[in-house]
Formats: C-alpha cells, structure tokens, sequence
C-alpha cells in the first residue's frame, strides 16, 4: 500500500459559494473527483452523529423503518459488513426525527453549492443548467441520507470497488476505511477532523464531458474493518438525478452534443461494475 495522500480542501462562503484556497486545489479537485471540505458553522454534525449511532441499538425504533424498495429503509445487506437506515429527501420528514430531516436538507445546500460550482467552471451557460441535469438545478432529482455502519464480525470487503453514479455524494465517516484508486493503486483517504469529504459522480461527468471543465468520478472501495476499530459509523448523502429523467451534455457554446435518459446511463454503468469485479 502507497503512503496516503493529501487531497485538496475547500470551504462554502457566505454567498453559498464553494471556495478552494488556490486555483491548482480546484484543479487537483476536479481532475481527481474527491476533496475535503471544511464543516459549514451551521451544520450540525455533532447531532447527527449522535443520531447515527444511536440507530445502530438493538431498541432503536429506528430499526423499524420499513422497506422501500431495495434502497431504502432500515437495511441489513448480506455478502458485506454494512447496515444502513437509507432514505430519500421526501421520506425524511416520514422517518427522522425534525432535527435530522434539516440536517439532511442542509445538506441539499452543500450539494447545490459544488453543482453549481461544476456548473459555473464547465462554462455551461446558465440557462441550460436546468436541462443538463434532468432538472436538479432547479429543484427536482432526489437525494438520500443514510447512516451507514460497517461491522467487523463479517469478513467481507466493507465496499467493493465502483463510482457513485449520482451527481455529488458527501461523506462524513470518524474512522479510516476509505480508499481511493489513483494511477491503479488503492491508497488510503485519512479522516480529516472537521471536514466532510466529497466526491462527484457519473451523472455530473457525464454531463460536462464536453464542456470547457468535466470532473472525474472516482473509483473508491471500504476496507474490512480491521478487529482493533470493530465499528465504522458514516453519513452518507448523495444528490441524484430522477431515475425517469435525462441528462444532456452541452458544450460551453450551448450546443448540444449528446444525451442519455438516467436509466440508461446508470444501467450501462452497472455493466460496467460487473466487468470490473
Ligand atoms: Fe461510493
């Protein structure tokens, strides 16, 4: 195993603008498809965490969120050390308590805050952001939040290799597990306290493949946790676009260059997985 790596860190601005210190930390960001970013005053993410590993209690009520689906609920996966309470921005106010569906919503901002970043540097005009994304720019695709815990009494690999398929996901994980793979080789993504980690997804390099700025989706896996460290709490949140929608890519001139409906894409990206493994 290589030595670990320093990514590039940013913060969010008073304008809900994403900021890097240097242009080479965005450029390093956005050709890597992974950096820090610094935890916003107004995020509670004390309470959050607490929230995710009380679920995790055999009496938690939390436990009981039903099955949406293969996605969503309170989720115990077979074949890997992971369980999950996962679900969509609109069953939020469903399932977690107040507190915890604004956190998920605070969230939405972070995300909307390096789309719209992506967007800008993509030199996409404006008007098309909306089209580009099945809509996300202006208010529709979906998110989830999932609390996520991985248990070392399963031998498994925590998270096989893949990339997210979404546009943004944001990571907040308290303890070592996550690798990234950099010129073929897995190597370690240090827990950085007080900084969230993001990286972009498929659907946001698909979309700006043929702009002025693409962004790289990056390969990443979780380790087995190791027997010394039995229990990995994460919040995972991911911005997607609708399953029914389209994403278009544009050049900076405006013109179209290609298209593909989500399902489509996601579908070809799985095809992919399967090859990978
Ligand atoms: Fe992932």
């Amino acid at each position: 195993m290589k030595p670990t790596i320093s990514l590039p860190t940013a913060a969010i601005d008073q304008a809900q603008r994403l900021i890097f210190e240097t242009f080479q930390d965005q450029d390093l960001a956005w050709e890597l498809g992974v950096f820090y970013l610094k935890v916003p005053d107004w995020l509670d993410l004390e309470e959050a965490r607490r929230f995710g590993r009380s679920i995790f209690d055999y009496e938690s009520p939390y436990r009981n969120v039903p099955k949406y689906g293969e996605l969503e609920g309170f989720i115990a996966l077979e074949n890997n050390q992971q369980t999950k309470l996962a679900l969509r921005r609109h069953r939020w106010d469903d399932h977690y308590p107040e507190e915890i569906a604004q956190f998920g919503r605070q969230l939405d901002d972070i995300g909307r805050a390096v789309i719209r970043e992506v967007f800008r540097l993509s030199g996409i005009p404006e008007e098309l952001w909306t089209d580009a994304s099945g809509g996300y720019a202006s208010g529709k695709g979906t998110a989830f939040l999932n609390f996520v815990h991985y248990d070392t009494s399963q031998p498994d690999l925590g998270l096989r290799p893949h990339t997210d398929y979404g546009f943004v996901t944001i990571l907040d994980a308290t303890s070592p597990g996550l690798q990234i793979e950099l010129d073929g080789e897995f190597r370690d993504v240090p827990v950085l306290d007080g900084y969230l980690l993001i990286n972009f997804g498929e659907a946001l390099n698909f979309i700006t493949q043929h702009s002025n700025r693409s962004v790289a989706a990056i390969v990443h896996r979780v380790t087995s946790q190791a027997a010394s460290n039995p229990v990995r709490h994460g919040i995972v949140y991911f911005a997607n676009p609708d399953l029914d929608g389209a994403l278009k890519q544009f050049t900076a001139a405006g013109q179209e260059v290609g298209s593909s409906s989500v399902a489509d894409l996601f579908e070809k990206l799985e095809k992919d997985l399967t090859t990978y493994e």
